[in-house]
């Protein structure tokens, strides 16, 4: 059931999933709060009653804000306050047509997000998946020298797709840790301290960039511009023995077109967080040993979560106080 605080004159904020328990006690305590304490998901019509009877809403990527739920009448919302740096879940648009500011939790999740990209392109390439299922499932006979044996990092080209504060900060873990190549293709021109920081080519097209990685990762936001940039034909642009890592959006690739490709043989592996149709994931994927697969795990460290929460608290107070929007999206 959701839990109503009845607080007068304090902003009503309506959260809607489960949140660290730290941060909640401060939304407890600075707002009329209704919390989400069985963490089930609203519906639409839920979403609706709540930008009706809230002043600002904070959603998570599980809530789909289209916009027609936005375009609610009587609505008393303002402010929707993002749990999160991806916004494709929210028409932004609608938003804006509407009067309505959005803000989001970038920086606080970077460094989490491009470990997790570490950890899948680890995976990938060392078998550790397959190999951890090895010893569960009690096959495992004995050190041998020609068991799983899997792919070296250190002086292989990473190719990161979009070169922001996550493409970066991975960029960084990879050259300093890994002693990896960095290369890039960005549409918007990042700065040029950041490129030279890791020694990073930029490439003037993705297809350069996929000709030439040995790992392929990509950090492009979701939404429309981006729609399955990894389509057929960049995936069959890719090197055989090239993985794709993607802690991004699913629907960035292909889903199909990569399974495609991984039953061919046309791509050596790949690591996923995120996955078109979320929660779902085919039952085609789950059957490829060289895949490793995770369930948008990208921000999930305590440390990291706590402080997405306390991010939104900061652009919720900002917007009462009338000031500008730490992190707005519009
Ligand atoms: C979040 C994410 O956990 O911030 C993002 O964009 O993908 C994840 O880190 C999730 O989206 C929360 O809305």
């Amino acid at each position: 059931s959701i839990k109503v605080n009845n607080v007068m004159n304090k902003p009503r904020i309506i959260v809607t999933r489960r949140w660290p328990a730290e941060v909640e006690s401060v939304l407890k305590e600075k707002y009329d709060a209704v919390l989400n304490e069985e963490d089930v998901p609203m519906s639409p019509a839920e979403l609706q009653t709540a930008l009706q009877q809230c002043d600002v809403l904070c959603p998570t990527v599980s809530d789909k804000l289209s916009a027609d739920i936005i375009d609610v009448e009587n609505r008393r919302t303002n402010l929707i306050a993002n749990f999160g740096v991806g916004f494709n879940h929210i028409d932004v648009d609608a938003a804006q047509a509407n009067g309505l500011a959005v803000s989001n939790t970038p920086h606080v999740l970077t460094d989490c997000t491009a470990d997790l990209a570490m950890t899948l392109m680890l995976m990938v390439a060392r078998r550790a998946g397959e190999g951890e299922r090895h010893v569960r499932s009690k096959q495992w006979t004995g050190w041998r020298p020609t068991h799983m044996m899997g792919t070296k990092l250190t002086g292989k080209t990473l190719g990161l797709i979009g070169f922001g504060r996550i493409a970066q900060a991975m960029a960084k873990k990879a050259h300093f840790g890994f002693g990896m190549k960095v290369i890039f293709h960005d549409p918007f021109q990042p700065q040029q301290a950041a490129i030279e920081a890791v020694k990073a080519k930029a490439c003037a097209s993705v297809e350069d960039v996929l000709s030439e990685a040995d790992f392929v990762s990509i950090h492009c936001p979701g939404g429309e511009a981006t729609y399955h940039l990894m389509n057929a034909d960049r995936l069959s642009a890719m090197q055989n023995h090239a993985f794709l890592i993607n802690t991004a959006r699913g629907d960035v690739v292909d889903q199909q077109a990569l399974i495609n490709s991984l039953r061919s043989g046309q791509i050596a592996g790949a690591g996923l967080d995120v996955y078109e149709g979320e929660p779902a994931v085919p039952e085609q994927l789950l059957e490829f040993e060289n895949v490793v697969l995770l369930p948008h795990l990208g921000s999930a460290t305590r440390e990291t979560r706590v402080a997405m929460g306390m991010r939104v608290i900061d652009n919720i107070d900002a917007f009462i106080a009338g000031q500008s929007l730490p992190d707005k999206v519009v």
